[in-house]
């Protein structure tokens, strides 16, 4: 079966099929693959079987893989597959449960963030739990001229516990250890090192303020970005089948977890996470 592209949405996303990633991609398998990683910034990869050691073994390929700072979440053999999971083993939650109920691009709050996340779904609800997803490219070329000017050549303060102290969804906050990673800082505009586009690189998660601004400034000119980031019209919603690979950008995207499905539906999910060497 040969390998097949199709877009999902104009704006992100492309369903791929006639690929196994449970064996190793020729590199023109491969140069396909990242072609259209590259010019859709999210794809979904069905009815897929994949150890540990292949989902890790194809994300290499993409860059170094992360470890994630929450080490219990991560699998003990493996510790570049970090777990999101609401499946008990023993009376204890197999990996982070509920993660990220907030708009956010993986790790940018580490001092170098991540390319691109490749999550796995080895058990998902029959309906629920689905994965929302939007361009922050889009959401930088959508914006006025003098708009664009305004934030070129701005930074940001990252953090990781922001998420937890009510800067992003109080939800979340339950529960959910305190940071061990101190604030970093970032472009609030990065030019994407692949397709040159410029994206909006701040998140409701993770950053905490402008640097360059006034307090309230900040505050409403991020309240801004992340709204218009994330407008219903230009979201993509992934509904997970069992054995779906979804591999995301992000640089080049946001993305937010739905927790509207209990602990009588499992959600047990393999991410990696490849680091951005640019
Ligand atoms: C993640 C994440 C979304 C989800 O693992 O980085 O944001 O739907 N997960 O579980
Ligand atoms: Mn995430």
């Amino acid at each position: 079966m040969s390998l097949e592209i199709k877009p999902i949405t104009p704006i992100l996303g492309a369903e791929v099929s006639g690929v196994d990633l449970s064996r190793p991609l020729s590199n023109a398998e491969f140069d396909a693959v990242h072609r259209a990683f590259v010019t859709h910034s999210l794809l979904v990869f069905r009815d897929q079987n994949l150890s540990p050691e292949a989902q890790i073994e194809f994300s290499r390929r993409f860059g170094p893989l992360m470890v994630h700072v929450l080490k219990g979440a991560n699998l003990e053999d493996h510790p570049e597959i970090y777990r999101v999971s609401n499946v008990k083993k023993d009376g204890k939650t197999q990996g982070r449960s509920y993660a990220g109920q907030y708009w956010h691009s993986d790790l940018t709050y580490e001092p170098r963030p991540s390319l691109g996340s490749l999550l796995y779904g080895l058990e998902v609800p029959e309906f629920g739990g689905d994965t929302l997803f939007a361009s922050t490219a889009h959401a930088f070329e959508t914006l006025s001229p003098t708009m664009q000017a305004m934030l070129d050549g701005l930074t940001a303060e990252h953090h990781f516990a922001h998420a937890f102290r009510g800067g992003a969804n109080p939800a979340a906050r339950k529960g959910d250890p305190l940071d061990e990673r101190p604030p970093v800082r970032h472009p609030v505009v990065r030019t994407h090192p692949e397709t040159g586009r410029k994206c909006v690189f701040v998140n409701e998660g993770f950053t905490v303020r402008i640097i360059e601004l006034e307090p309230k400034e900040s505050e409403a000119v991020l309240g801004f970005l992340c709204q218009h980031m994330t407008r219903s019209q230009v979201v993509l919603r992934h509904r997970w089948r069992t054995g779906d690979a979804v591999l995301w950008d992000n640089r080049a995207l946001v993305h937010r977890a739905v927790d509207d499905y209990g602990d009588d539906q499992p959600r047990h999910m393999h991410r990696t996470t490849i680091e951005d060497t640019d």
